[in-house]
């Protein structure tokens, strides 16, 4: 009884202040409808803390919600007051045998499917791959020629550039880190601040950002149409269309390709498949820290982001509000996927972690409050490791780039 009162206390001390929104931090990437249910359908069906508690211990006791999340802090926020405690006591519950001890967290995960979905206005032909695969290579969509996609999103290297901000038209820098464009067709929005809805659209900012490609859709275009090559490779690739070399489609084929880059195989998704000993128990430690420590509220799905916007303020640069200027999004973040994640320090939007362990311990205490030890921090590295892939052969051979007419 004094253990549980001390705990209590410790708890009460940790959640008291400075610990806001702990809803939309431990508990909503699960709950915005298609997993669980939302908070109003939540707050509808149990209406008061003592109802509500009770439910999260059956969801919990029915392995349908991870352990560990900080669900009486979310209570508290909820409806304003802790739930008075019952007589008697909870202890005998969710015992497991040794066996079953890691395997039940692989229902908190999703394997990755082979493609991501494939939009009806761009299916997937080799043709268009082919294609864009090689605009992806080719620098001469920028103006000074000498930056291509694979200049920043190197796909030998990750998907990335391993530098803090990238580097862009005349050494300039957009103040971001590069994310990983493998895996990029699964993510539900794109860049940092999810400006854009689709592959498509997000083609077409780096070619024409300053700090990026500093090209225009025409300079671009004109220069394709002078490739006799290219000329015939779009013909090939958009056949039903009458001017096939612009720039939609110069964006087209470019997302079709990275829907391409998919990398399988990772000893994480081996085991999520059913290869028990895919992953070292230290990473099935790890697995089961990220669950119970609430990382998979936000980092879910099958490239573990839940597409939606959190809260990390790290410099001045104001995230999702520089999008849609409400001030409620200042400082939200789409959370990032975490697949090959060991490939692609830095980390943050802004580069600022260096190492892995440096982001883990960031992530713990920023999104959700609470200090990991050392122990904890290599384990949950040690998962992380296991979600690196194979990154497809064909993406990362560089293809032979057609030359301009003389
Ligand atoms: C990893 C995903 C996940 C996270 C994170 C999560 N939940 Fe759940 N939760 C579930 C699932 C799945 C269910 C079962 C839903 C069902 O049965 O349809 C559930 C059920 C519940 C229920 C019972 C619903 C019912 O009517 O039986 C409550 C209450 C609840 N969660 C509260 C919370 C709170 C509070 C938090 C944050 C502290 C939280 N959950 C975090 C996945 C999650
Ligand atoms: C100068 C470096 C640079 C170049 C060149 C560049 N990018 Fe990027 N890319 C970035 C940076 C930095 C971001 C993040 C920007 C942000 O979120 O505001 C990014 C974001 C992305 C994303 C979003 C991924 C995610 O997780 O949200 C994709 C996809 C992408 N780029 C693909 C491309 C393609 C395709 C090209 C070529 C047409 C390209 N990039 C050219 C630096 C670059
Ligand atoms: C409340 C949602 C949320 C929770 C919980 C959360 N994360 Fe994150 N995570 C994010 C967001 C948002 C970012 C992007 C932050 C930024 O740079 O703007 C991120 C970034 C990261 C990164 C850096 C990825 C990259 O490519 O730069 C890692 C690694 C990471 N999280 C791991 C974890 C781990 C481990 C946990 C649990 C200890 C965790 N996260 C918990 C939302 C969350």
């Amino acid at each position: 009884m004094k253990r549980l009162l001390t705990a209590l206390i410790i708890f009460l001390a940790g959640t008291g202040n400075g610990l806001a929104a702990v809803w939309e931090k431990n508990c909503e990437g699960c709950h915005n409808g298609t997993v669980a249910p939302t908070k109003e359908e939540l707050l509808s069906q149990h209406p008061t803390p003592e109802d509500f508690l009770d439910a999260v211990k059956e969801a919990m006791r029915e392995e349908k919600m991870p352990p560990g999340l900080k669900y009486l802090a979310a209570i508290k926020e909820l409806f304003g007051r802790l739930p008075v405690k019952k007589a008697h006591a909870e202890n005998s519950h969710g015992k497991v045998h040794e066996s079953d001890e890691y395997s039940k967290y692989k229902r908190y995960f999703t394997p990755l499917p082979t493609l991501p979905p494939i939009p009806a206005d761009n299916p997937l032909t080799p043709e268009k791959v082919k294609l864009g695969k090689m605009l992806y290579y080719d620098p001469r969509l920028s103006r000074s020629k000498i930056i291509s996609c694979n200049t920043c999103h190197n796909i030998a290297l990750g998907g990335d550039d391993n530098v803090k901000t990238s580097i862009g038209h005349g050494w300039k820098t957009g103040g971001r880190n590069a994310p990983t464009t493998l895996n990029s067709g699964f993510l539900k929005v794109q860049f940092w601040d999810g400006r854009a809805p689709t592959l498509e659209e997000q083609t077409k900012g780096p070619i024409q950002a300053h700090v990026e490609m500093n090209a225009t859709p025409e300079l671009v275009v004109r220069r394709l149409k002078a490739i006799p090559e290219y000329v015939e490779l779009f013909k090939k690739a958009f056949p039903n269309d009458p001017d096939p070399v612009n720039f939609e489609n110069v964006a087209k084929a470019i997302a079709a390709f990275e829907r391409t880059l998919n990398t399988p195989n990772s000893p994480f998704q081996r085991y999520l498949l059913g290869e028990e000993n895919a992953l070292t128990k230290e990473q099935k430690e790890g697995m089961k820290l990220f669950v119970e420590k609430g990382c998979i509220a936000c980092h879910n799905g099958p490239v573990l982001s839940d597409g939606r916007f959190h809260k990390f303020k790290s410099n001045n640069d104001t995230g999702r509000f520089r999008v849609t200027k409400n001030p409620k999004d200042k400082y939200l973040f789409r959370t990032p996927q975490l697949l090959n994640v060991a490939l692609t320090a830095p980390y943050f939007h802004d580069g600022s972690a260096k190492t892995l362990e440096e982001a883990i311990r960031h992530m713990a205490e920023q999104e959700l409050g609470q200090k990991l030890s050392m122990e904890e921090v290599r384990k949950i590295k040690a998962f992380l490791e296991s979600l690196t892939g194979e990154i497809p052969l064909e993406a990362r051979t560089v293809p032979i780039l057609p030359p301009e007419r003389q």
